[in-house]
Order: C-alpha cells, then sequence, then structure tokens
C-alpha cells in the first residue's frame, strides 16, 4: 500500500463539490493513510464536521484560537504533522487567500507553517475558474510548487459547462499516490549542466541587442534533471524565473560571459544542454558613453560573431554527452539534422517555433528530437512534463552510450 502511514491533511474549503471529499477522505482511509480534516467556515454550510469526523476517525480542526482543539493537536503542531496537505475543494476564494499569503483561518495559517507539500484541487463555477484573477492565483500558486490538481471540464451544479468542476475523488487519490510514489532517478550522481534564456550583447551602456526567450525551458529542464537525480549547474542569461530547487545557478549576461561561464566548469560534467537562445553576434565595439543621436538617417553596426558554446563543448577531447536545441521555421528535420552533424552533438531537439502557441515565451512546446540513428516525437504539452520526457530520453540515450 503506497499510502500506508502516509499523513494526510485533508482541508475543505466552501463548495457544493464538499460533498465528495467523505468519499476522499474515505478511500484515503482504505490505502491506510492516516487523515485528518480541517474545515473553513463555509465549507461547513455544505457537509458537517461529524460526516469527515465518522469518515476519518478524527476530531476535525475548524478555528484557529480554539483553546480545545490546541490543547490536543495544535496548529503549528497539525502543520508539522502533514506529510501532504491537499485542499479538496479549492474554492476561488481560498485560493485567493493562498495566493495572497494570509493566515487568516486555520488553513491558510496551516498552509503558511506546513514545511510539507501543497495540493490544491479547485472547484467553483467555470466563469469564476476564467477570471484573470483565479488564473494569477493558480499561476502564483504553481510558481511556489504548490501541485494544482484539476480541475475537470463539465456540468456544473450550477447548470453552467466548463471548467471548474473538482476532480473525482479516486482521481485524487490516484494523483495523492502518484505524489508518493518513488520517482526513478535515472541521473542520480550524474553532473549536468545547461545553459538557458537569452543572452544580452552591450551597445553601450545603456541598450543590448538580445531576444525574446524567456528561459521557460531551459528552468523546466534544469528541475527535471533535478528531480531525476542529476546534480544541475544552470548556467542563465537575464531572465525572471526563480531557479528550481536543488539547481546551482550562475547567471551571465553576454554570450562571451556565458561561455566563459561553460567552458570553466565544463571538465566536470557528464552531460551537457544547450537551450539558451544565444546571440549569433555581438557588437564589435560597445560604446562606453550612450550613443547619441546623429543627423544621418541611418547608422551602421559593426558586429563580430560570437563563440558557439554548443559546438565548443562538442568539439572537447573529453566531451560530455551533448544536446542541443534547434529553433527553426521550416524545414525543422533537414536544419536540425544538418546542426546535429555539424556541431558534433550526441542528440538535438527540435521545435517549430513558426507554430501558434509553443516555442519562444510559450507555455507549451512540441519537440522533434534526433540522435545520429534515431529520431522521436515528443508531442505538445506543458514545458514541465515535456521537460520530464526529453530528460527521461537524455538519460536512457546517456546510459546506452556508457
Ligand atoms: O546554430 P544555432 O544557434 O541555430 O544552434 C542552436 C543551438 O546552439 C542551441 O542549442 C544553442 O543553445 C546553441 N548555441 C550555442 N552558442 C551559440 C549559438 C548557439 O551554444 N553561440
Amino acid at each position: 500500500m503506497p499510502l500506508t502511514g502516509k499523513r494526510i491533511l485533508v482541508g475543505l474549503s466552501g463548495g457544493i463539490a464538499a460533498y465528495k471529499s467523505a468519499e476522499l477522505v474515505r478511500r484515503l482511509k482504505e490505502r491506510h493513510a492516516e487523515v485528518r480534516v480541517v474545515m473553513t467556515e463555509s465549507a461547513k454550510s455544505f457537509i458537517t464536521p461529524l460526516t469527515l469526523q465518522a469518515v476519518s476517525g478524527e476530531p476535525v480542526s475548524d478555528a484557529l484560537l480554539d483553546p480545545a482543539a490546541e490543547a490536543g493537536m495544535g496548529h503549528i503542531e497539525l502543520a508539522k504533522w502533514a506529510d501532504l496537505v491537499l485542499i479538496a475543494p479549492a474554492s476561488a476564494n481560498t485560493l485567493a487567500r493562498l495566493a495572497a499569503g494570509l493566515a487568516d483561518d486555520l488553513l491558510t495559517t496551516l498552509c503558511l507553517a506546513t514545511p510539507a507539500s501543497l495540493a490544491v484541487a479547485p472547484a467553483m463555477n467555470q466563469q469564476m475558474y476564467r477570471h484573470p484573477a483565479t488564473q494569477d492565483n493558480l499561476a502564483t500558486l504553481a510558481r511556489r510548487q504548490t501541485l494544482v490538481w484539476g480541475p475537470a471540464q463539465g456540468a456544473q451544479a450550477c447548470g453552467d459547462v466548463g471548467p471548474g468542476r473538482m476532480l473525482e475523488p479516486m482521481a485524487l487519490v490516484g494523483l495523492v499516490e502518484q505524489h508518493f510514489a518513488p520517482k526513478a532517478q535515472p541521473l542520480a550522481g550524474i553532473k549536468l549542466m545547461l545553459t538557458a534564456g537569452p543572452t544580452r550583447e552591450a551597445l553601450d551602456p545603456v541598450r543590448f541587442i538580445s531576444n525574446h526567450s524567456s528561459g521557460k525551458m531551459g528552468f523546466a529542464l534544469a528541475q527535471a534533471a533535478a528531480e531525476l537525480g542529476a546534480e544541475v549547474t544552470l548556467v542563465s542569461g537575464p531572465v525572471s524565473l526563480a531557479t528550481p530547487a536543488g539547481v546551482q545557478r550562475l547567471d551571465v549576461e553576454s554570450a562571451a560571459q556565458m561561455h566563459a561561464a561553460v567552458m570553466a566548469g565544463i571538465d566536470r560534467q557528464q552531460i551537457f544542454i544547450a537551450c539558451a537562445a544565444v546571440a549569433d553576434y555581438a557588437p564589435k565595439t560597445v560604446a562606453s558613453h550612450k550613443i547619441k543621436k546623429t543627423a544621418a538617417d541611418t547608422m551602421v553596426i559593426e558586429l563580430t560573431k560570437n563563440p558557439d558554446i554548443v559546438a565548443n563543448v562538442a568539439a572537447l577531447p573529453n566531451k560530455p554527452f551533448t544536446v542541443g536545441f534547434a529553433a527553426e521555421t521550416r524545414d525543422v528535420e533537414k536544419y536540425a539534422r544538418d546542426k546535429l552533424d555539424r556541431k558534433k552533438l550526441d542528440m538535438i531537439a527540435a521545435n517549430n517555433v513558426a507554430m501558434a502557441g509553443q516555442g519562444f515565451n510559450s507555455d507549451d512546446n512540441a519537440l522533434t528530437v534526433f540522435w545520429p540513428t534515431g529520431q522521436t516525437e515528443l508531442p505538445l504539452a506543458g514545458k514541465t512534463e515535456l521537460a520530464r520526457h526529453l530528460l527521461t530520453l537524455i538519460a536512457e540515450k546517456y546510459h546506452d552510450t556508457h
């Protein structure tokens, strides 16, 4: 039983889906999890604490400063007790309170006080779910590593049809089991370096040449590599992204700096992934003062070629397993295979940036991956999921050749 002895704090906020939470608690208990239930005031309008006490076999907590409850298991103790906090249903209001970091009742206080993972199962009217405020709150929570499970699509209690239904209890149980399942770590003990984001090539103290790369794919890859057990060094151009847990990050600006940072640490690496959108050229000279506008209608800026970081890495005598990226707008296979050969890479991941909704600055992406003796498609998915698939493939090919 994968849930034996796992301590799960189930939080209920106000929503009609709360009637299903009794079933959720029952199914978790059946799998030998230890379950405690916390309810918000509005949850109690939908289902009684007595029902949840009966199915969990434990007293239900609902008040922050209740002397009787604090004498039993106090709120900090309860926060420390949990291995996972699962809020199901998570109402729009509770998601907003979590995103804002409020601690205005027992449930939100526990969420701030717990070192455990937090999962939310949103449940609300489809219009409320689609509202930009709710979407922003969910994005904020996801950025803080909150697990967002669902919602499902379909008919709603209010008569609407659309996204906002809480996932069914058994689907949530499946996700809880997956969360606790031991993760395969095919990159355990492997040192992996990757580059991510754009580079900035200075023209003068206030101007630069750059590109639209957000760094999202590279950061997702760094996170996935760390989750698969690798010791990750992330060399990043200027981006506004949080460093994934367990990843060592080196910040650089220009291609020359990125090249230097990579070369300084590459001899210790077994895998190198070049995901950065490195500027191919940099201004030949950087003006020491701001360049002034002149009477002329045109201005010529002379550029010089930047070092090709991934090609330089692949040319090293003791080269790591080297993976490049190719962002193409046409003839993806032809250009990707050509780049694989020319740069002497072990693998290349190609995406068609001309396709809407994928590639640069988007949250979703699809890749075609080529290696000297084969190729495979990784279909359109969120960058986190796609990164896991690509890293799993890299681990497989790395182990085939080492
Ligand atoms: O040649 P192109 O820029 O299309 O190749 C893209 C691949 O090469 C990417 O993996 C990118 O990170 C890498 N690259 C590099 N250094 C450069 C240019 C590209 O590492 N100067």
